[in-house]
C-alpha cells in the first residue's frame, strides 16, 4: 500500500512511520522540519502551504494517516485561534484536497478524547454526551464532523479515532514527560497540577499504533469513530509513581490542588468497538512505562 503519514516527524506520525515502513508498504510523509528521521519518501511542507495539494497529485495513496494537528490542549487555551487552525481548518484542507485530487485514498483522522470533556458515566463509550472542556476538544469535534460531512455528501472514506491519553517513547510533553524534566530539580519533591485523584486512560504508543492498523485492515471507513485507550483507569499519583521508580529516583510527589485550565479530572474508555474489530492492547502501564523510563535514561546520556 501507498501510505501518506501528516507530521511524520511527530511521536504518532513517527511510530506510524516506523510501523508501516516494516510492514512493507511504500511510505510518504509531510511535517515542516527540512529533513526526515526517517527512510521514506519526505515532502517539506507546511500543510496549509499550497505546494502540499501537489504531493496528492502525484501519488495516488491508499491511505492518510493525519498526526499532524496540535496536540496541546494548554496552546488551545492561550491561543485558540492558532489551535483551531491546525485542528479544525487544515482537517477541512486535506478533505477538500483529497476530494478534488485523489477521491479514492482513504483517510485515518485522530481526534481526540478531549471531546468527551468531564463524563459523567464512565467507562466513556463512542456515544457518550459530546461536552468538550478546552478549545482543543472543540475543535477535535469539529474536525470530525468534517469527515463526516465530507463521507456523506462526496464519498470521502474515513476512520475517526479518539485516543486517550497515549505515551510511550519520543513523546516530549504531558504528564510522564514532566515528571522526568523535574526529576533533576534540586529539591526533594516534585510539586504537580491537581490533587493526583485525577485519572487518565493510559495508553502505550505501540498498541495505538496497532489500533490503526485494525481500523485500515476492518473498518467500514464510513466516518466511523472509535476509542482508542487500554480500557484501565490509573490515578496520575499511582501513574507518576510507577514512572518515578522506574527512573530510580527518590523524590516525594506533592500536588498543588489547583487544577488546570480545560483538563478533564477522570477518563476511562469503553473500547469494545475497536476490541470487535480484532484490536487488543497488549502493553500494561508497568510494562510500558519501564520502556518510557528507558529511553528517558537514554536522553539523558
Ligand atoms: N499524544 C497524545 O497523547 C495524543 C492524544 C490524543 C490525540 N492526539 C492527536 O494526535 C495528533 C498527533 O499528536 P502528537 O502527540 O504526535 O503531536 P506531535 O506534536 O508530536 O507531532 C505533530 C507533528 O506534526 C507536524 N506539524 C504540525 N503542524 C503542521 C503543519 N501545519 N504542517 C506540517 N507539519 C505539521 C509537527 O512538526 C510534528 O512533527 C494530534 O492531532 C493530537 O491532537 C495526541
Amino acid at each position: 500500500m501507498k501510505i501518506l503519514v501528516l507530521g511524520s516527524e511527530g511521536f504518532i506520525g513517527g511510530h506510524s512511520v516506523n510501523h508501516f515502513h516494516s510492514k512493507g508498504n511504500e511510505i510518504h510523509g509531510v511535517d515542516f522540519f527540512e529533513k526526515s528521521n526517517h527512510q521514506i519518501f519526505y515532502h517539506q511542507y507546511q500543510l496549509d502551504d499550497p505546494g502540499c495539494a501537489q504531493v496528492f497529485k502525484t501519488v495516488e495513496f491508499d491511505y492518510c494517516i493525519n498526526a499532524a494537528g496540535n496536540g496541546n490542549v494548554n496552546i488551545s487555551v492561550t491561543q485558540p485561534e492558532k489551535d483551531f487552525v491546525a485542528n479544525t481548518q487544515f482537517t477541512f484542507q486535506i478533505l477538500e484536497t483529497l476530494r478534488v485530487y485523489s477521491p479514492r485514498c482513504k483517510y485515518i483522522h485522530i481526534s481526540s478524547a478531549a471531546v468527551y470533556g468531564n463524563p459523567e458515566v464512565l467507562p466513556i463509550n463512542e456515544t457518550s454526551p459530546i461536552q468538550p472542556v478546552s478549545p482543543y476538544g472543540w475543535h477535535k469535534f469539529m474536525s470530525e464532523q468534517i469527515c463526516k460531512e465530507y463521507f456523506q455528501l462526496y464519498g470521502i472514506q474515513s476512520a475517526i479515532i479518539r485516543p486517550f491519553s497515549v505515551y510511550g517513547p519520543g513523546l516530549k510533553k504531558q504528564i510522564f514527560w514532566d515528571v522526568y524534566m523535574k526529576s533533576f530539580q534540586d529539591s526533594t519533591s516534585i510539586e504537580l497540577w491537581g490533587g493526583g485523584e485525577e485519572a487518565r486512560d493510559f495508553i502505550y504508543i505501540d498498541d495505538l499504533i496497532s489500533a490503526i492498523d485494525t481500523i485500515i485492515k476492518n473498518s467500514s471507513m464510513e466516518a466511523d469513530i472509535y476509542n482508542v485507550a487500554s480500557g484501565q483507569m490509573t490515578f496520575i499519583r499511582d501513574a507518576v509513581a510507577i514512572l518515578l521508580q522506574n527512573l530510580d529516583n527518590q523524590k516525594i510527589i506533592t500536588f498543588n490542588g489547583e487544577s488546570h485550565k480545560g483538563n478533564p479530572i477522570k477518563w476511562e474508555a469503553d473500547i469494545s468497538k475497536i476490541t470487535s474489530l480484532g484490536f487488543n492492547p497488549m502493553v500494561n502501564l508497568k510494562e510500558g512505562v519501564a520502556k518510557l523510563a528507558n529511553w528517558m535514561k537514554i536522553q539523558n546520556n
